[in-house]
């Protein structure tokens, strides 16, 4: 493997606390958002986002993810439709009353207008092994931990652009295969819904654990 020069941009130490602190006071202001607007997002800053979630860390650098995205109406419908059946059983009889607990202070429930409304989703998938040229099956590594990361960073780099996300995770989301005509090899990860927060939006009042709880310095 050849190497190259890496590019590495040395911040001098009296900005770095500064840009850390920024980045923070940013990141602060991301909330998942359950009341879109119809609004469209224009296309070049969900490429470029889709291009940030591309450049994460991965196993052996095989990029085991698929981003789909959808802003056809009739296929929103169909998604909407095929979520909404699958969590109606999740909230009627799958789900464990513990988990229900765990999700009653959220307020969500089987309805999820926000599918239709929101102008784009995208669907994560991940790819337990690939598909050589000779079709083969290429072995990928990690891959949950992976297609994690290439999410947090399109959930980012989306909030930093100015638009809301909802990380959706429809249980189980085999139907997004289908509708979104991905291949039996990937698996349907979760579902992120991007657009505008509604006028007026709410969302659920929580906190975050301080650092000390999540944290320790050895
Ligand atoms: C893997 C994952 C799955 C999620 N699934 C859902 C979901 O199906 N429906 C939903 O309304 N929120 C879902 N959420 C959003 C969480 O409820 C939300 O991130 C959490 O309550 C913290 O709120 P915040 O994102 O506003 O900080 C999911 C989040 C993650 C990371």
């Amino acid at each position: 493997m050849s190497h190259e020069p890496l590019h590495f941009e040395h911040v001098p130490e009296s900005d770095m606390q500064l840009r850390a602190d920024a980045f923070l006071v940013m990141m602060r202001k991301r909330r998942s958002v359950r009341m879109f607007s119809d609004r469209a997002v224009p296309l070049g800053v969900l490429e470029a986002a889709l291009q940030t979630a591309g450049t994460a860390p991965n196993g052996a650098n095989l990029q085991p993810w698929h981003f789909s995205v959808v802003t056809d109406p009739s296929v929103k419908r169909a998604i909407r439709e095929a979520a909404e059946e699958e969590e109606r059983v999740f909230y009627n009889n799958r789900a464990p009353q513990a988990w229900l607990d765990a999700l009653a202070p959220l307020g969500t429930d089987a309805q999820k207008p926000f599918l239709e409304v929101a102008p784009c989703l995208i669907g994560v998938f991940a790819q337990p092994h690939g598909i050589g040229p000779a079709g083969e099956t290429i072995k990928h590594y990690y891959v949950q931990e992976s297609v994690g990361i290439a999410t947090g960073f399109l959930i980012a780099a989306l909030h930093q652009a100015g638009l809301a996300t909802l990380t959706h995770t429809p249980s189980p989301m085999a139907f997004l295969n289908t509708i979104m005509r991905r291949p039996a090899h990937e698996r349907a990860f979760l579902l992120l819904v991007v657009g505008y927060p509604a006028e007026n939006a709410t969302v659920p009042m929580i906190s975050k654990k301080p650092l000390t709880d999540i944290t320790s310095f050895i």
